[in-house]
């Protein structure tokens, strides 16, 4: 299989590297004292929030705050839970909520993804008036998928973000999906069916809040490596213990026609069927959350048999750092956990046991619960 570089991928598919700025302001922000909420601002009470993503599973966040509430009875609860493959950001979003964690921070590779939680961090208001202004039709869903930004802080890239998030079939933002209700609209679902702007200004107003709160740190525009690092670089005081980093990448299969950025060789939205074996990202990953990764963290992936055999991935069960990585960066040789979680757990037993994802996690192995709902790799039935 051709690698192309994954600029190159990204200019073949029109949207430019460096789309959208690194953090919301010129530097990584600090972590300050978290504020109250104020009084004014509703808390949505179903969805967090404002974008429907594909790949963000109904049950998972649930099962993170289970997990880290449990280990914060042995480390405290985190300062700081960081995000890097963000998505819609539904976990961060609900763990912060509860309280079971001080902050997070969000990022993807993703310009219009990061440039939207961006902008609806720090210029929340500015976002929802141009959002009612915004005719929701065909006409503006063809505007939009062929519209570019004149620079990279243009805050309209979150318009565009939005927009095709909630009109767009299956909320996917790039690629060959097509409008909710087809192009004739002929369908009862019509373009503007996932288009509440009432609801979405409640959900963006609460994302603004937990900002100017300081509960959301930032909104980084990066790749993973690199988020991870500059955690450790501007965070110091918080390692090891009080940050955890939420890790869920694209899936092993199919994330090419998901996303714009997947882990695919030939990029996101690839033509190819290509094989995940080819794809080096996954390898990447686990190599440096075995051998590099100064804080905890939590692994969620699709149930491959691949990932928990290979020694190239998962198989060990514990961090392997290396003498270097243990005396400069103080890498600790956490055990590695590991369950499958049942993300049907709480719905009619009709469902339970049919969507199972991976769980791995390095958080103190007695705190990660092993029950019916988080069970042991032993069940896997289907590897
Ligand atoms: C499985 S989705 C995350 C879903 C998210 N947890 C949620 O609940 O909505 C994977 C995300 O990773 C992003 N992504 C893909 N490759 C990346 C990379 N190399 N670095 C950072 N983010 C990446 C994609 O843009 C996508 O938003």
């Amino acid at each position: 299989m051709t690698m192309l570089n994954p600029d190159a991928a990204l200019t073949q598919r029109g949207i430019s590297p460096g789309q959208s700025p690194l953090h919301i302001r010129d530097m990584p922000r600090a972590v300050r004292d978290v504020l109250d909420i104020r009084d004014s601002v509703t808390i949505p009470s179903r969805h967090l929030s404002p974008l429907r993503y594909p790949g963000a599973k109904s049950g998972l966040s649930k099962v993170i705050g289970e997990l880290v509430e449990s280990a914060s009875q042995s480390i405290g609860r985190p300062s700081l839970f960081v995000e890097p493959f963000a998505g819609g950001a539904s976990t961060s979003l609900s763990l912060a909520s509860q309280g079971l964690v001080d902050r997070v921070l969000l990022a993807d590779a993703d310009p219009l993804v990061a440039r939207f939680w961006q902008v609806a961090a720090s210029e929340t208001e500015w976002l929802i008036d141009r959002m009612h202004d915004e005719p929701v039709t065909l006409e503006r869903w063809d505007f939009w998928r062929a519209w570019q930004p004149r620079s990279k802080d243009d805050r309209d890239v979150a318009v565009k973000c939005l927009f095709l998030n909630r009109t767009t079939f299956s909320g996917i933002l790039h690629g060959r999906a097509g409008p909710i209700g087809g192009r004739k609209q002929e369908s009862a679902y019509k373009i503007d069916c996932r288009f509440n702007k009432e609801a979405l200004a409640e959900r963006l107003r609460y994302i603004g809040e937990l900002y100017r709160s300081n509960r959301i740190v930032d909104v980084w525009c990066k790749d993973w490596k690199d988020t991870l690092e500059d955690v450790a670089e501007w965070y110091p005081q918080l390692l090891p213990d009080r940050v955890i980093s939420y890790i869920d990448p694209p899936y092993i299969n199919k994330s090419s026609k998901l996303y714009g950025h997947s882990f695919d060789p030939a990029g996101g939205y690839s033509s190819s069927d290509g094989s995940w074996e080819n794809d080096t990202a996954h390898y990447q990953l686990a190599s440096y959350l075995r051998h590099n990764a100064q804080n905890r963290w939590i692994l969620s992936y699709d149930n491959h048999p691949a990932l928990t055999t290979n020694p190239e991935l998962y198989s060990t069960s514990r961090m392997t750092p290396t003498k270097e990585s243990t005396r400069l960066l103080r890498v600790r040789a956490w055990r590695i956990s590991k369950r499958l979680v049942d993300l049907h757990y709480s719905v009619s037993s009709r469902f339970r046991g049919r969507r199972k994802e991976l769980l791995l996690t390095t958080l103190p192995p007695t705190r990660v619960p092993l029950n019916e709902q988080f069970m042991p790799l032993e069940f896997n039935e289907d590897s």
